[in-house]
């Protein structure tokens, strides 16, 4: 079989989009191809005194609605055809919610838990100064993924600004608050999450109180996303992280179960009244309204989809569903709310951070909020109407509408020269 070719696979998705959009194909050739990628080599000296040499990228796929923006990943399996996927989906996700950047992602092939604090800093301080041609402010603004965290964005924001003699906050988003990183972005995704629940809820007629939710993954998404619809009344009846899962018929104790998790703790030890426990595949088949993979991606696929009792999918992780399994739960008739909606919150709140250091400015929590959810509300309600006009999923009106704003964005500036 084939090795599975991310970009390959986002290649075809934009081609599905563009055929239902009935799009010629000098409206959209410009967006197969990445504007620029860049490869680098980053020689490091490890705390023994040997040198190492990593590899990384920085692909932009697309400026034409904005300066690219996109995380950077530290992981092993990173490789170009990775970089250039994620890339282009970040193009597609900025589009989906509108915000004014296009696509762009970073990487580095290595196991970052194989590496002292140290060491990680002397790689981000050269990976920075290898891709300083790409990177700005108004150029391409990058931000954690994962194996990433506030403090290499930290050391990626000082590097720069070190080696162009000013402080530039706005290179990257998702820094510490203490220079210059938003409040709210921390939360940003699962709050994102919640406003996206709220929404499709009310397209079907549900009431938080009657519905009932199971959460894969409990870190910065999941466990934030299982908080905030607690606190907003949904009933989490399952959740699970690496070690297992928990369910209870009258509904999770949330804040209890994450300050347990806070400590240190895995699920498979937590102990509470009415708790059954479950394994992870159960967890994806668990009874529940709404199921919300907030773990890793390829979770749901072709030996599980037909075990799911959820009636909608939220995917606050990236890519958990399979694109057979996606093929399952359309014939299903489970609704699906794709991650480039779903999970865009993140993004959303990187723009409001981007946007508060262009202008030294600070907004408040409210302000951070407020936006937020009229940013998300906006958009799950253009992405509905446009599966409703085209009689598509979610994921395709996602796509589309997408694909339908880069286009015309493309159309308007024209082909230089
Ligand atoms: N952090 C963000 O702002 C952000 C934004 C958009 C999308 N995402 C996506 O959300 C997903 C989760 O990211 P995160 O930042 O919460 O990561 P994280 O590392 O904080 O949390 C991951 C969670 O998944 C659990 N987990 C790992 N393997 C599992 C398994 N096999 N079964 C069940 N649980 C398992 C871990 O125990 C942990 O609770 C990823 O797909 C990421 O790309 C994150």
């Amino acid at each position: 079989m084939a090795k599975y070719n991310p970009y390959d696979n986002m290649l075809s998705v934009l081609e599905s989009a563009a055929n239902l959009l009935e799009l010629e194909k000098n409206d959209y050739e410009v967006l197969k191809y990445p504007e620029r990628t860049l490869e680098v080599s980053i020689p490091i000296t490890m705390d023994d005194g040997s040198i190492r040499v990593f590899v990384g990228y920085r692909v932009q796929h697309s400026s034409v609605r904005g300066p690219c923006k996109g995380g950077i990943r530290y992981h092993q399996n990173v490789d170009l055809d990775e970089v250039k996927a994620m890339a282009a989906w970040m193009s597609i996700k900025c589009a989906v919610v509108d915000v004014p950047y296009g696509g762009g992602k970073g990487g580095v092939t290595v196991d970052p838990t194989m590496l002292s604090k140290k060491e990680l800093e002397r790689l981000t301080r050269r990976y920075t100064s290898a891709i300083m041609p790409l990177i700005g402010p108004e150029r391409d603004i990058p931000a954690p993924d994962l194996g990433t965290t506030a403090e290499t964005m930290g050391w990626v924001m000082d590097t720069y600004s070190t080696l162009k003699g000013h402080v530039a906050a706005g290179v990257v988003t998702g820094k510490p608050l203490e220079i210059g990183g938003s409040l709210g972005r921390l939360e940003a995704t699962g709050r994102g999450v919640l406003f996206t629940v709220q929404e499709v809820i009310k397209k079907q007629n549900l009431k938080p109180g009657e519905t009932s939710i199971a959460v894969q993954g409990m870190g910065n998404v999941g466990g934030m996303t299982a908080r905030l619809l607690y606190e907003d009344g949904f009933k989490i009846v399952a959740v699970s992280d690496v070690s297992g899962g928990i369910r209870s018929e009258e509904g999770l104790n949330i804040p209890e179960i994450l300050d347990f998790i806070g400590k240190g703790g895995f699920l498979n030890e937590y102990e509470a009244e009415n708790i059954v426990r479950l394994n992870n595949s159960e967890l994806l088949a668990t009874k529940c309204d709404i199921l919300i993979p907030a773990a890793l991606e390829n979770q749901l696929t072709e030996k599980n989809a037909e075990y799911v009792q959820a009636k909608i999918i939220v995917e606050a992780a990236n890519g958990p569903t399979s694109v057979e399994a996606d093929e399952i739960f359309k014939r299903r008739g489970i609704l699906v709310v794709p991650d480039i909606l779903a999970n865009a919150g993140g993004v959303v709140v990187s723009y409001f951070e981007w946007v508060q250091n262009l202008n030294s400015a600070r907004w408040d929590l409210d302000r951070v909020n407020d936006t937020l959810q009229s940013k998300m509300v906006e958009s799950f309600n253009a992405v509905y109407k446009m599966a409703q006009d085209k009689n598509t999923t979610l994921r395709m009106g996602a796509y589309a509408l997408a694909l339908e704003r880069l286009v015309v964005s493309l159309s308007i500036r024209g082909i230089f020269p």
